[in-house]
């Protein structure tokens, strides 16, 4: 599909909402983050939002007006005190979510009955809102899964050819994505942090309940919740400790590949080669890292990182907003930089049991992370297809698997080096670092090499590996 670049200008925004009103699908920025718009009262139109991020059709999509007189068109009932909170809110980052009327199609509101509802501030959004004439869906205009844009390249980057038309914006004033509250609960509940802190929310409500994260089978109250979010395509982990001991743990792994510390600026003296810095601006200053937060996150696919790591993030504030988005990132993955270990697993080839070593760990939450590698490695690329398909089942992702041979750095750096046999382990050099994996978990002999076995074979390989791995202490 052809997709139409639109400048801020009368004749552009005319334009664009012309499209809106024909049915189709217009970009455009907001002060939060670029939504990706449909008019909200025509299901077909709705339904080539899910299509152009590719998103699960289960989660329900927020409705933007351009005043308030228009939300008594699409709402059942607006509580007292919500007015009270649009008066105070509105235009801006908050999003209310009330009992919805008939006139919201289901692919809105993915089958609740109710609609979430924002007026944004941003000038070119209002204009853009106020042509359209008709309540416009949106969801963030990313990619479902990646983060959310906040600049016209990011939008460009991901949606050129998907959508009829973008409204090019500057970058994104808040940057994360608007605070989500529920009005329509006893007392009103926030289902997603964003730009409006849970104390300003509290000044005029009172009580105010945070919903806290959902787990993987509950039935999520804001569905978006459920999902992976905001990930780039490094791991990303969040490091508990001070900047000493976070650089030293991201020194350690910068031994196995590029690592990136998502850091702030105060964090950043004694930076050691070899690790990238990619800022978050001041530790005093959420405003900017909320800014920031996306498109650093977008940078670590740029500069090819194959780990990041984050500082944690304090529980008050706008910094609230941050914290759930680069823990979404970071899929919860916690560390303490005092204690954590970089471990390297080995094996004879790297294609088997290593690399299947090296995903069981990382996926296990421990308090540490892991690398592999070969002490005779003869593949250029991939784990073996029996490997990548063994783990599959634990959601372990070997495909994009690269045979290492082992190098003095890598064992330097290694806090421990878990090898597969005895026989591996008198190849290494002596040194009391490296064992054998049956001997750490307290048990005694070989993992025997599933190399050129049936899956069968593998499967039951990745087995034992699991139950050895869940038994070490680390
Ligand atoms: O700042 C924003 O909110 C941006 C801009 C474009 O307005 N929009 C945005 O939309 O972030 P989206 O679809 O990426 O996230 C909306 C979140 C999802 O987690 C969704 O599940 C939740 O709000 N949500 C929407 N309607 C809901 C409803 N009726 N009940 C519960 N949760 C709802
Ligand atoms: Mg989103």
């Amino acid at each position: 599909m052809e997709t139409r670049i639109f400048e801020n200008t009368i004749e552009d925004l005319t334009a664009a909402a012309e499209l809106i009103k024909h049915g189709e699908t217009v970009i455009f920025p907001t002060e939060t983050v670029y939504g990706l718009g449909a008019n909200a009262l025509d299901e077909t139109a709705v339904a080539k939002i899910f299509e152009a991020k590719g998103r699960p059709s289960d989660n329900p999509l927020i409705v933007h007006v351009a005043d308030f007189s228009k939300v008594q068109e699409i709402v059942a009932e607006i509580p007292e005190n919500a007015k009270v909170l649009a008066e105070k809110f509105w235009p801006g980052p908050l999003t209310i979510i009330f009992k919805k009327k008939s006139i919201i199609p289901n692919g809105v509101s993915a089958g609740l009955e109710t609609v979430g509802i924002r007026i944004p501030e941003n000038k070119i959004a209002r204009e853009f809102l106020n042509q359209c004439g008709v309540p416009v869906a949106a969801p963030s205009a990313n990619v479902s899964g990646k983060p959310s844009p906040t600049t016209f390249d990011h939008v460009f980057e991901d949606m050129n050819g998907r959508v009829s038309g973008i409204i090019r914006g500057g970058e994104c004033s808040v940057g994360l994505e608007s605070t989500v509250l529920d009005m329509t609960t006893e007392i009103p509940t926030v289902l997603r942090p964003g730009g409006v802190s849970l104390e300003q929310l509290k000044e005029v409500l009172g009580e105010v309940l945070i919903s806290s994260e959902v787990k993987k089978d509950d039935i999520p109250k804001a569905p978006g919740m459920k999902y992976k979010h905001y990930s780039p395509k490094a791991s990303v982990y969040i490091l508990k400790g001070n900047a000493k001991e976070m650089l030293e743990f991201v020194t350690k792994r910068s031994a196995f590949g590029k690592v990136a510390f998502l850091g702030f600026d105060e964090m950043k003296d004694n930076l050691p080669n070899g690790v990238e810095f990619i800022s978050l601006g001041s530790g005093e200053n959420p405003t900017d890292a909320a800014q920031r937060l996306f498109d650093c996150l977008r940078e670590c696919d740029k500069r090819g990182v194959r780990e990041a790591y984050a500082p944690e993030i304090p529980d008050c504030g706008l910094w609230r907003a941050v914290k759930n988005r680069i823990y979404k990132a970071a899929a919860g993955r916690l560390l303490d930089a005092r204690s954590a270990k970089s471990v390297l697993f080995v094996c004879t080839g790297n294609t088997c049991r290593s690399p299947m070593a090296e995903g069981i760990f990382n996926s296990l939450g421990k308090n540490g992370v892991a690398s592999s590698a070969g002490l005779c490695v003869m593949a250029s690329e991939g784990a073996e297809k029996n490997a990548v398909e063994a783990v599959k089942r634990w959601n372990i992702d070997l495909k994009n698997h690269i045979p290492m041979q082992i190098s003095q750095e890598m064992f330097d750096s290694a806090d421990i080096v878990i090898v597969m046999t005895m026989s591996h382990k008198m190849t290494l050099p002596d040194n009391e670092k490296v064992f054998i994996l049956k001997e750490l978990a307290g048990e005694y002999g070989d993992v025997a090499d599933p190399y050129g076995g049936d899956i069968l074979l593998y499967k039951s390989c990745a087995d034992e590996l699991k139950a050895l791995i869940e038994k070490i202490d680390i």
